[in-house]
């Protein structure tokens, strides 16, 4: 694996406010790297620095070997960058903004045929191509901002919510067609949409207010989830209060967890003890119970617990000071 992106020690101030507050990271050819944090926590800064499209208040990037500082030209040459929001120049035509990257880029004519095909193709755009993009659903002018991003091809995706409005089989799309390039690129994409990390990335960070506080992969952020290795149950409203009783008589279950779903149908979930895997002795119990249960299942652990863990952990030092002041 080669690294494509580097970033060191990146800050940036805006007046009082440290928006990205030195953050260092690299990213490989073949990976996706997931963009976590809560609104306001300095991911659409980070990426505007990492393209070259704001200065850092300090530290370097490189992109594939080259300084976006000393060599901003050959640096964003071998980037996409799709910005938060809809895309500029909505008086033009998906077809005339794509042309237009195009004679930016320089493409020359076959990769420039070759890049418009591929970029049409993969975001579904041939019915709108020839519409205004202003008079675009937000759907679609996302999908334009994608095309533009990768029409040229290159080693570096910079994908600020890329699935944000898309419907649900134009976001499968658009997985999917991340998944085709992952093996090529380096790609970062922010979202908030957690169940997108396990879909596409195979590692994410999680920012929060500035810093990174996770850089993992995504099935080891989950194994930090007190409901890693839980075990869910699903069962009929009757049979619910016996099963608890039943859980909780095991001695590697640390408690258990009763939801009533909408449905009606009840969801207990397990706890293990230790975080270890606790389904055969579950199963035993249940067995032996004669409780006649719905599914059974294994949890792996739940991203949104883990991300709210971390991104609403302790309140920062000078909130503690301000509240101590004020008792
Ligand atoms: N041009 C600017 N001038 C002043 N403050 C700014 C500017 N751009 C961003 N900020 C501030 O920097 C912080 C980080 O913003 P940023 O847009 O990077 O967050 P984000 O993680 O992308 O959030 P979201 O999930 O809402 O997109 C915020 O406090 C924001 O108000
Ligand atoms: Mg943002």
């Amino acid at each position: 694996m080669s690294t494509l992106l580097e970033i060191e020690g990146l800050t940036k101030r805006f007046g009082p406010i440290t928006a990205v507050d030195d953050i260092t990271f690299s990213v490989e050819r073949g990976e996706v790297l997931g963009f976590l944090g809560p609104n306001g926590a300095g991911k659409s800064t980070t990426m505007k620095m990492a393209t070259g499209y704001l200065s850092p208040t300090a530290g370097n990037i490189t992109v594939c070997g080259y300084d976006v500082r000393l060599h901003p030209i050959e640096a964003k040459r071998r980037i996409g960058y799709l910005p938060e929001g809809a895309p500029l120049y909505g008086d033009m035509t998906p077809n005339s903004l794509l042309n237009f990257v195009c004679d930016i880029r320089k493409l020359p004519r076959d990769q420039r045929r070759q890049g418009l095909d591929h970029a049409i193709e993969s975001l579904h755009l041939h019915q709108v191509l020839h519409q205004p993009i202003e008079t675009l659903s937000k759907g679609y002018k996302r999908r334009v901002g994608l095309a533009q991003a990768i029409v040229h091809d290159p080693d570096v995706l910079i994908l600020d919510e890329p699935t944000d409005g898309l419907d649900p089989n134009q976001k499968h799309e658009v997985h999917k067609l991340l998944g085709r390039m992952a093996s090529t690129k380096a790609i970062i994409i922010s979202t908030h949409i957690l169940e997108e990390v396990d879909a596409v990335c195979s590692r994410a960070i999680i920012i929060s207010q500035g810093r990174i506080v996770a850089d993992e992969k995504p099935s080891q952020l989950e194994a930090r989830s007190r409901f890693h290795n839980a075990v869910g149950i699903r069962i009929a409203a009757e049979g619910a209060e016996r099963c608890v009783s039943v859980l909780n008589e095991i001695s590697e279950v640390h408690s258990v967890q009763q939801v009533v779903q909408p449905s009606g149908l009840n969801e207990l979930v397990a706890f293990s003890a230790n975080g270890g895997n606790i389904i055969g002795q579950v199963r035993t119990a249940i067995d032996r119970s004669g409780l006649d249960v719905v599914e059974m299942f294994i949890e792996r652990g739940r991203l949104e617990d883990v991300f709210r863990d971390l991104t609403l952990g302790a309140p920062a030092a000078a909130e503690v000071k301000e509240e101590a002041g004020n008792a």
